[in-house]
């Protein structure tokens, strides 16, 4: 990832972030993947009325990149208030895609300050579908 590009998938996570819908618990999250070739996919929280059908915002993404044709990523940039790490379900989602993964973690009210982790580091022990 040159630094040109990890500048435009923090802007594109935080800006992101504003699409989301999410009324109930007004926690906002933008989510950026840089893929191999070098686009952007992003991706918001969508909320429901029916709170268990909230979709998280890193999911979006991948669901948005996997459907356009992208099968292998660089990094995923996620921005919060607060800079907070994507959950379980969500690591889970993109270990599917990938061995690792660099994970930049945004403050969205402090973007110059990113905290970077691996997806190995954040989700040790994936569960990996049984060889038959
Ligand atoms: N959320 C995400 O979008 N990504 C995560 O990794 C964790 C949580 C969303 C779901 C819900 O809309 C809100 O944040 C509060 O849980």
């Amino acid at each position: 990832m040159t630094e040109l590009e990890r500048t435009s998938l923090i802007a594109h996570a935080c800006a992101t972030r504003q699409t989301a819908h999410a009324p109930y618990s007004k926690f906002l999250v933008g989510a950026a993947l840089l893929t191999e070739s070098g686009e952007i996919i992003v991706g918001s929280n969508v909320e429901n009325a029916s709170y268990g059908l909230t979709i998280c915002a890193e999911r979006v993404a991948f669901g948005t990149a996997i459907t356009s044709g992208h099968r292998r990523f660089q990094a995923l940039a996620v921005a919060t208030a607060g800079g907070h790490a994507p959950c379980g379900a969500c690591r889970q989602v993109a270990s599917e895609f990938c061995d690792d993964l660099l994970v930049l973690l945004i403050d969205a009210d402090r973007p110059d300050r990113v905290v970077e982790a691996t997806l190995a580091e954040l989700l040790p022990g994936r569960f990996v579908f049984p060889a038959s």
